[in-house]
């Protein structure tokens, strides 16, 4: 799956290299940096990458790095997102069997409504990036929550279908400082990418979402 001696249970360092020079890249990058980890950066330009980098302690790296890491981290724009996966050759194979973290949020946020009429982006990063193993992941929290209001009981829930790369999703979430919580396979990104919408729908009409979503009983096994 990865070439990386640091690809161990529990092994404390994972490479990381995250793909987008924006906010989510250098919040979470930032967070990686400071739990331990390392973290590479790719973007569309090699100078945006440098200089975040520069400023979270990270590095640089050419799109052919990419595929090198333990884990890919998706933090593009959803309009980027196909541009983004072909210039480190996704559609070619470049990232087949590493596990990538789809974060986007595919929401036309005038309207509120999924960019797609059916199925998840996270299926179509699937699709754009053959042989990857996608875990929809990250997309409700904003990145700066991580970085700045650390909350040990904050929990992502993991939507994918290769074991082992929800692991290491779940080691780098561990890293973040929150918890991890695997609610299904891929064919759930939807609904993921869905309820942050409505999440943000809710709050947009002036409630909080907390008081909206019952909070029910965990199911503990
Ligand atoms: N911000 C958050 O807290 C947060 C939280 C959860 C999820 N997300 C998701 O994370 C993703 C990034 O959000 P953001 O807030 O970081 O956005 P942002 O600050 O606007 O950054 C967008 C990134 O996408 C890149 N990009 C756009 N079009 C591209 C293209 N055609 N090819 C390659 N790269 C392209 C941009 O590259 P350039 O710099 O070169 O323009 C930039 O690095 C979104 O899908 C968002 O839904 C964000």
């Amino acid at each position: 799956m990865t070439n990386s001696s640091s690809n161990t249970p529990g092994s404390a360092r994972l490479r990381i290299a995250v793909i987008g020079t924006g906010n989510l890249a250098s919040t979470l990058g930032a967070t990686w940096v400071r739990s331990g980890q390392e973290l590479s950066v790719f973007g569309r330009s090699f100078d945006r990458a440098a200089a975040v980098a520069n400023e979270i302690g990270g590095t640089a790296i050419a799109a052919s790095s990419v595929r090198a890491h333990d884990l890919v981290v998706l933090a593009v724009s959803p309009d980027g997102v196909q541009e983004a996966l072909t210039l480190v050759g996704a559609p070619g194979g470049a990232l087949a069997g590493v596990p990538l973290i789809d974060t986007t949020n595919p929401i036309d946020w005038t309207t509120g409504r999924h960019l797609l009429a059916s199925g998840s982006f996270a299926e179509q990063v699937a699709h754009w990036a053959p042989g990857s193993l996608v875990v929809k992941a990250l997309q409700s929290y904003a990145g700066h929550m991580w970085l700045n209001s650390p909350d040990p009981e904050r929990t992502v829930a993991l939507c994918g279908d290769d074991p082992a790369a929800l692991e290491l999703v779940a080691r780098a979430v561990t890293a973040l400082g929150g918890l991890s919580l695997v609610v299904g396979g891929l064919e759930v990104a939807r609904q993921a990418e869905e309820a942050t919408a409505f999440v943000a729908r809710i709050a947009a009409a002036g409630g909080n979402p907390r008081l909206t979503v019952p909070a029910l009983q965990p199911n503990r096994r």
